[in-house]
């Protein structure tokens, strides 16, 4: 996208951004300790926040089955953040070929492919301590995400990636403060929470830059149009990718019917609703979501309530 409000500030921001980094930043590695073994009465998911809490089904299954499923359930999440992340990385190194490396937004772009590629390996080694398999996302989604780097940058881009990054951050800021959570899980959401609020930053101030760019020609606009149609579009199927339907299987349930009852449950819906509000509210105000067609397409991702 042609550059033409002040470089200053997208600067000054990717400089304040760059400073954070440097002063606070984990090392998985080291900073959590792996060798610690699993609490054997903690939760891997709040109970509420599991898809089918509430309903007849979730009355049905014991004690430990309903732990059991919030364990599967959190890692098909983070199974899926991963590729989300991967996507991310694409899109960031696409940032510093596109423009002048010298840059500290271009600089900015590879402190956060950094923070990602540990976030990845965090991840993996959170689900191999698990002891459950990752849930892989179906194989056609596997390679467009290698195509990632095709696409061009604009704000629906940004907005794809606040919407998986500001939904995580909700449900890990909630869960790191749970003592009921497992140790380990707290604080991998405790390092993820600190070092995504900077992607956050950084992803929203694109957004606002990039779509009042566009608002000032005709050409913009329509590209501007364009970007909220393939956002609105993306948003159902991103929401349905992370919760795999077998994780049901795990304990028992038929993955197409226990997928209905949780699609249709008040709790989960209510869930999603406040696990997006913050970004949908940022879209909103930011002009990328607008319009009956992307409301109706934003309602069916269950992100955007019914009401509004
Ligand atoms: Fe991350
Ligand atoms: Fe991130």
């Amino acid at each position: 996208m042609t550059e033409t409000t002040p470089i200053s500030r997208r600067e000054k921001t990717a400089e304040r951004l760059l400073k954070s980094s440097a002063a606070r930043s984990y090392d998985p590695e080291i900073d959590i300790d792996w060798s610690a073994p699993l609490a054997e009465d903690k939760y891997f998911l709040p109970e509420h926040r599991v898809s089918l809490y509430g309903t007849e089904l979730w009355d049905r299954l014991s004690p430990e089955q309903r732990v059991e499923l919030g364990k599967h359930e959190i890692i098909s999440i983070t199974s899926f953040g991963i590729y989300a992340e991967v996507a991310l990385m694409h899109l960031l190194l696409k940032v510093v070929t596109d423009g002048d490396p010298t840059t500290r937004h271009a600089q900015y772009a590879l402190t956060e492919v950094a923070d990602e590629c540990r976030h990845s390996t965090m991840f993996g080694r959170g689900i191999e301590k698990s002891g459950v398999k990752p849930y892989l996302a179906p194989w056609w989604f596997r390679h467009l995400l290698n195509l990632a780097l095709l696409l061009p940058i604009g704000p629906a881009t940004y907005g794809g990636t606040l919407l998986v990054e500001e939904v995580t951050d909700r449900l890990q800021r909630e869960s790191l403060a749970d003592e009921d959570i497992q140790p380990t899980i707290r604080m991998i959401n405790r390092i993820h929470v600190l070092e995504e609020a900077r992607h956050i930053s950084f992803a929203r101030a694109e957004v606002t830059r990039m779509t009042s760019i566009l608002r000032r020609s005709v050409l913009g606009r329509v590209v501007l149009a364009a970007n909220r149609l393939g956002l609105a579009l993306a948003a159902p199927g991103l929401v349905r990718l992370m919760l795999h339907p077998d994780v049901y299987r795990a304990v028992g349930l038929d993955p197409k019917q226990a997928r209905k009852v949780a699609k249709a449950n008040p709790h989960h819906r209510e869930s999603v609703r406040w696990m997006g509000e913050r970004m949908v509210n940022f879209l909103t105000e930011a002009g990328m979501i607008k319009g009956p067609l992307t409301k109706a397409l934003w309602r069916r991702s269950l992100l955007l309530g019914a009401g509004r």
